[in-house]
């Protein structure tokens, strides 16, 4: 296959950060998707309509001249989040769902939720009001391996949310295990996941290739080969349960490379070309149109985009870095070839 021309795809799952960091960013999602949904976990965090509309406003000014994009915006659910709040974004046509970050899981979450049975009653809320739940599924006790806190999340949170929530639509974010897989095919038509590029390409020895790598620390961490291979099982499958959503997660350079570096893969710059990557490797071409385009689109209601994009097959460079005033963010798969391009 030489060119492969899908539906336009969208991410359903972004970080753009604001100020210089956004104007580095978002051209790069504005040139891959039609719409991404917005992550809220911002310094402070994005927690009320309010701060969402003006979020918005900030990426809407960011967009490159004769770019078409929707910014689609979501909740940082905290303790303190209320009913009426709730309400509010559902009845907002600019906010999509709730974020529910467990206190401590991953980057800026210091504000998430420290006790997930005492927000129960935002998630019958959310049910209520049919605004979907993302999960970041992680547990953070401190004696659980880093490994496995994914799956100890299911059973010891999720399993019971889909339980006593069964109208609530959840989407498990950047799944990362066999576990997490089954555990979604299993669920209702109301669940269902993202899955990032990183944890369909690698495996956790990308993160210890001759030393460490900090480019290829995300949370949830990269786990081992099985897993990855379930993961592109799922990807490839055709199960609209299962769909795009980068988790492209900047950071500055110095903070990544760094004595404790920040959690996160920066990967809007070539986000469909590296689905395509592992899609083409599992010999599923076919099958990424469905998964980038179409099953998001379904799961939050939304119209399928209408227009296309086309890849080439030609082997291109990745760029070493992307500037940010005097700073740079490093790109996944920084200097290295990929073999198909975004036209
Ligand atoms: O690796 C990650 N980075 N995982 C997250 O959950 C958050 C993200 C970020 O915001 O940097
Ligand atoms: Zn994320």
């Amino acid at each position: 296959m030489k060119t492969l021309t899908i539906t336009r795809p969208d991410d359903w799952h972004a970080h753009v950060r604001n100020g210089a960091v956004l104007k580095t960013v978002l051209p790069h999602t504005v040139r891959q998707f039609a719409r991404a949904i917005i992550m809220p976990n911002l310094k402070p965090p994005v927690t009320a309509v309010a701060q969402a509309l003006a979020y918005r406003d900030e990426i809407l000014q960011a967009i490159p001249e004769g770019g078409d994009f929707t910014p689609l915006m979501t909740l940082y659910l905290t303790d303190s989040t209320t009913p009426d709040e709730i309400k509010k974004a559902a009845d907002s046509d600019a906010v999509h769902a709730f974020k529910l970050y467990p206190a401590g899981a991953t980057t800026h979450s210091d504000s998430g939720v420290a006790d997930i049975k005492a927000v129960y009653a935002l998630f019958a809320a959310m049910e209520k009001h049919d605004i979907p739940l993302l999960i970041h599924g992680e547990v953070t006790d401190q004696d659980c391996d880093i490994f496995d806190r994914e799956k100890l999340f299911i059973d010891k949170h999720l399993a019971d949310i889909a339980d006593n929530f069964p109208g609530l639509r959840i989407v498990a974010e950047h799944v990362t295990t066999t576990e997490a897989v089954q555990f979604v095919q299993a669920a209702g038509v109301n669940i269902a996941a993202t899955i990032t590029p990183q944890h369909l390409l690698f495996n956790r020895n990308a993160i210890l290739a001759g030393g460490i790598r900090p480019h290829y620390y995300c949370l949830p961490i990269i786990k081992r080969e099985s897993h990855r291979l379930a993961l592109v099982e799922a990807a490839t499958s055709g199960n609209p349960k299962f769909f795009l959503g980068t988790d492209s997660a900047p950071h500055l350079t110095s903070l990544k490379e760094n004595a404790c570096g920040c959690a996160g893969c920066y990967s809007a710059h070539a986000a469909l070309e590296l689905y395509a990557e592992a899609f083409e490797r599992a010999g599923s071409l076919d099958k990424l149109e469905g998964f980038a385009s179409f099953f998001g689109a379904d799961f939050y209601r939304l119209p399928r985009n209408s227009g296309s994009v086309t890849l080439d097959k030609i082997t291109w460079t990745v760029p070493a870095v992307y500037g940010v005033n005097e700073h740079s963010i490093m790109p996944l798969k920084a200097n290295e070839a990929l073999s198909w391009k975004l036209r």
